[in-house]
């Protein structure tokens, strides 16, 4: 088949789990494509999965945080449902989950939600525009992009053409944050995102912790930097320091992804070390 998968139509990619894209850069690990291990998914390729495996050497519970981090984004979507909000822009996507994406949980609640998603990983684009067709009553897009680039996702014709910009929106970035070191400025990067919102807007967030195992994550952050992935992780209040003025942050706070409304308060949770994330979901005023 010629042309990029971009000009393909989703029929045409056929996608299968695993399917790689001639154009995706297999030679070295991703972020992405780690973390997508971490879940089991098969979008993952040897250097990948070798960064991860050095990862979890140092660190067994990576898996347990990143399923808790995706546990907390679909309460997070299912949460804003219920408050009304059928407009997302959710940065920093991941490759896709079959039936666990943000657009699965809307539109289950409100099937005229709109998602954009926004994500400088070319192969969670490819598999996101293949796989996250959604509910025809409503609609998605795929924004390839660096976050770090806020006018890029702002000045994108498919952000206006598929969001009403004058109307409330959740902006989410979800496990994205702990990849913008402090030089490239995150909280300068939010209040851009987010300056022209309406009151009423949200903005979801969980980022990486090393409050409660510092040593551990020392250690992991040269096996992230040894495979080319750059980033830090951030305490409670540096992470909660991102929030732009004029935002509220909303019960329960920021607090670990399995504390933030879980489905089952009672039901046994792995310690704070094991889940090593913390998420917060704040209001425009
Ligand atoms: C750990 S995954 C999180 C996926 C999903 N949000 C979740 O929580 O399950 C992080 C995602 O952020 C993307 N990402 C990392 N740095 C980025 C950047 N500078 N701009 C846009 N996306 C980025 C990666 O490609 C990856 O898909």
């Amino acid at each position: 088949m010629s042309g990029s998968v971009f000009d393909r139509t989703p029929e045409q990619n056929a996608l299968v789990e695993g399917w790689t894209p001639p154009e995706i850069d297999v030679s070295r690990a991703q972020s992405a494509r780690m973390y997508d291990y971490y879940l089991g998914g098969k979008t993952n390729f040897a250097p990948d999965r070798e960064a991860a495996e050095a990862a979890l050497a140092t660190f067994p519970s990576l898996r347990v945080g990143a399923q808790a981090n995706r546990a907390f984004l679909l309460r997070l979507v299912r949460h804003l449902a219920g408050l009304g909000i059928t407009q997302f822009l959710d940065i920093g996507t991941g490759i896709p989950i079959e039936g666990r994406n943000t657009h699965d949980v809307a539109q289950a609640i409100a099937p005229e939600s709109r998602v954009v998603y926004v994500d400088n990983d070319p192969i969670v684009l490819a598999h996101a525009r293949a796989l996250m067709t959604g509910h025809p009553a409503g609609s998605t897009a795929y924004i390839d992009a660096d976050v770090r680039d806020p006018d890029s996702i702002l000045d994108h014709p498919a952000l206006a053409s598929t969001l009403d910009l004058t109307r409330p929106v959740a902006v989410l970035l979800v496990a994205v944050l702990h990849f913008i070191v402090d030089e490239d400025k995150p909280a300068e990067i939010l209040t851009r995102l987010t300056d022209g919102l309406p009151s009423g807007s949200h903005l979801g967030l969980s980022h990486g912790t090393s409050d409660f195992a510092p040593e551990v994550f020392e250690k992991l952050y040269e096996t992230y930097q040894q495979a080319g992935v750059s980033g830090q992780t951030r305490s409670r209040s540096e992470f909660a320091a991102l929030v732009p003025d004029g935002w509220e942050i909303t019960a329960p706070g920021v607090d670990l992804v399995t504390h933030w409304h879980p489905d089952d308060p009672e039901a046994p949770r792995p310690d704070a070390e094991h889940v090593y994330f913390y998420g917060l979901l704040a209001r425009k005023r």
